[in-house]
């Protein structure tokens, strides 16, 4: 079906086919008494309402009349963890008495916790929560989402996991981009041995995600009592060979190299960074690397620092914004309430979080050609909000102002009568 969005107030987010960086991510593309006509999937045209209704076509398609709404590019959340067994609800009891993530995780909760309970579901369980939760990613406007294995940390559970997404991402509408996350924690059964695990990695799961084109890319988490860098880099050179692109959990708790090996690798993002300095960011910059942020998380964990966007941005590294769902420190999908933390924690303007988290996060996945803008021959992934000011986004927080939600020039979600009446 064809669809055209009249009387709205456009974010295109046109403009040149790059990451944005410094000044640029600050450029919305605002056009008032906009218009969107979508067909066959894609954008046919977009732009001021007289341009766009003189397609004759146009006439002919369903109308959504926006009445002065913002309508602007779907999310792309560009990071998260939402295969998993069991949420962490013991890990939350302890936080709350006091005692830290590294604690936990030292005695036995933790990442590891989420393995037993993914171990445990068979691949038919894993399909039917994380299609579940695809619905909830889409009604908060998000439709695609970077997805990482990594509760599995064994053959059969890492390729569950990435099976368990290729038959979602065959049923849901929203759109899945797989990465192997194989080297997220040592499982107990290699504890010390973090080496051997790596190899294990190497010889015996990535050649099936690889020739089963389970994944598009490879991720391993760069930190004290994790993977050191040179783990992490023989993990993610394999990946390369293998064909696959290279995303990093770098400088997350403490300052580990991850930044580094994601600008000699040319990885698609180095993620968290909240320990990054100057020199990281340099080498990020040089490299072209994408700088991921997940200000969720530190959120949730109840930090007090938050990673320098402001320094970031102005180091001239192109920011993404993504929630980094996980059930361990980050446990919501709502790329909207990230926006409003990442304005409030990280300094970033209203401006820079939409970019961040449209256009940019679609460059952090290989997809800006397609995906994160409105522009003619783009796919049709478009989302009308409920609020006539962009600021509103990151002002109303806690809350969900998606109204309307089109993924590849279809409807998939429509809150607009309930809410409004
Ligand atoms: O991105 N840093 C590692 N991975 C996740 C946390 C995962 C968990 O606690 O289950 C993160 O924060
Ligand atoms: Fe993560």
């Amino acid at each position: 079906m064809k669809h055209l969005i009249t009387n709205a107030v456009l974010l295109t987010l046109g403009g040149p086919d790059e990451p944005r960086r410094g000044e640029q991510m600050r450029s919305l593309g605002l056009i008032r008494d906009g218009a969107i006509f979508m067909e066959e999937g894609r954008i046919r045209a977009v732009g001021l309402s007289d341009l766009v209704l003189r397609d004759p076509d146009a006439k002919k398609a369903r109308i959504h009349d926006a009445d002065g709404r913002i309508v602007m590019p779907g999310f792309v959340d560009c990071h998260t963890h939402p295969v998993f067994g069991e949420p962490r609800l013991e890990d939350f009891g302890l936080r709350t008495s006091g005692k830290s993530y590294q604690e936990i995780a030292a005695a036995g909760g933790g990442i590891v916790s989420s393995v037993r309970s993914t171990r445990g579901a068979t691949e038919s369980q894993l399909t039917e929560r994380l299609l579940e939760q695809t619905y909830r990613f889409l009604e908060c406007g998000t439709t695609t989402v970077e997805a990482k294995s990594g509760y599995g940390l064994d053959k059969d559970s890492e390729l569950k996991a990435l099976r368990a997404m290729r038959h979602v991402a065959a049923g849901s509408p929203l759109e899945l981009v797989p990465t192997f996350l194989g080297a997220h924690a040592v499982p107990p059964e290699y504890r010390g041995r973090s080496g051997e695990y790596v190899d294990m990695l190497i010889k015996d799961v990535l050649p099936v995600v690889a020739s089963e084109g389970l994944a598009r890319f490879v991720d391993a988490f760069c930190e004290n009592g994790f993977f050191s860098r040179l783990e992490c880099r023989r993990f993610l050179q394999a990946g390369v060979e293998a064909g696959l692109g290279v995303r990093i959990h770098a400088e997350q708790l403490t300052r580990s190299g991850g930044a580094a090996l994601a600008a000699e690798l040319k990885a698609a993002s180095a993620d968290h960074l909240d320990h990054a300095d100057e020199t990281d960011l340099a080498k990020l910059r040089e490299a072209g690397v994408i700088a991921a942020l997940v200000p969720g998380s530190n959120h949730f964990l109840g930090h007090r620092d938050f990673p320098d966007a402001r320094k970031i941005i102005d180091a001239g590294v192109p920011v993404a914004l993504a929630t980094d769902f996980n059930p361990g420190s980050c446990p919501c999908w709502n790329l909207q309430e990230v926006i409003s933390i990442a304005c409030t924690r990280m300094g970033m303007t209203v401006e820079e979080a939409i970019v961040a988290s449209t256009l940019n996060a679609a460059h952090a996945l290989g997809l800006g050609k397609t995906h994160g803008s409105l522009e003619a021959g783009k796919q049709a992934d478009v989302i009308v909000l409920s609020c006539r000011d962009y600021r509103e986004l990151a002002y109303w927080f806690g809350v969900n102002q998606v109204d309307l939600v089109f993924k590849k020039g279809g409807l998939v979600h429509d809150a607009s009568g309930p809410r409004r009446a």
